[in-house]
């Protein structure tokens, strides 16, 4: 890709944490009369290309919303297929995140997994545990509501058995039980393909996130694609509710 335009970026303003939705990969396949899951194995490349391309811009947490508590529901030939893409690429390509030094995660209700993805997962989790580069967090069977209606579940056992006292609860508790506990908010989502949606992806920690949607297809995104949108996210004015006067002098302090 153009190297002028990797050129363009501030490193001392790079977003830590980047979010995705790859959406579009089902439109991608049926615009070229093929089947829906032929578009999910043309993603993966995006995928591959993705996570390398933010492993060398040093982003440090990069979250890929890869299956919702919703696509589920989908017809089953397509949750089966996908479920199998999942356990032959992570199979893959564990040696090469550990080439990479890249730590893999997982947030979501990972008990409505087959079997095998979970063992699988399990297995990819421990292997590349040790790795202190970048983290691919993988939202698998994920939704924000699922996570919040867990959060305040295991909030109510833990009021119950007397362990935390209810009038202590404060955002930092609610953090404490959410999935993403040990990731810091993401500052940037990308959502591919051409809707204007969150579609119940990190609904608390999007809270000050800047949002950046692209026409382009998830199997069509490319490391030219995420540089665009760094560099859109490098242009924001991120004011947290605070005036520009404010966020001068804080940034002046620095
Ligand atoms: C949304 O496009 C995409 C998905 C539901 C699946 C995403 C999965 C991959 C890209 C494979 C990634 C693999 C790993 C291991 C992370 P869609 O099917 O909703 O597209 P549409 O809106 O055009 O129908």
């Amino acid at each position: 890709m153009q190297e002028d335009l990797i050129g363009k970026i501030n490193k001392a303003r790079m977003p830590r944490h980047i979010a995705i939705i790859m959406d579009g990969n089902g439109r991608w396949a049926e615009e070229q009369g093929q089947d829906r899951l032929y578009g999910h194995y043309h993603g993966v490349e995006s995928v591959r290309i993705i996570v390398e391309g933010c492993a060398e811009l040093g982003v440090e947490y990069l979250t890929l919303y890869a299956f919702s508590t919703e696509n589920w529901d989908r017809p089953q030939k397509e949750v089966e297929g996908l479920m199998l893409l999942f356990v032959d690429t992570i199979r893959k390509e564990v040696p090469i995140l550990n080439k990479n030094n890249i730590r893999l995660r997982v947030i979501g209700d990972l008990s409505l997994l087959p079997k095998d993805a979970h063992k699988e997962l399990h297995e990819a989790l421990e292997m590349t545990s040790q790795n202190t580069g970048l983290n691919l967090i993988l939202a698998l069977s994920y939704s924000s509501r699922w996570e919040l209606v867990n959060a305040v579940k295991h909030i109510a056992l833990d009021v119950e058995k007397g362990t935390l006292q209810a009038a202590n609860v404060n955002q930092q508790t609610l953090e404490q039980y959410l999935a993403t506990s040990e990731f810091p908010d993401p500052e940037l989502m990308i959502r591919t393909s051409g809707e204007y949606r969150i579609s119940n992806f990190l609904l608390y920690q999007l809270a000050y996130a800047e949002l950046y949607f692209t026409n382009t297809r998830w199997p069509d995104f490319r490391k030219e694609n995420l540089v665009e949108a760094i560099l859109d996210f490098q242009g924001r004015n991120r004011r947290f509710g605070k005036t520009d006067k404010q966020i001068e002098e804080e940034t002046a302090l620095l």
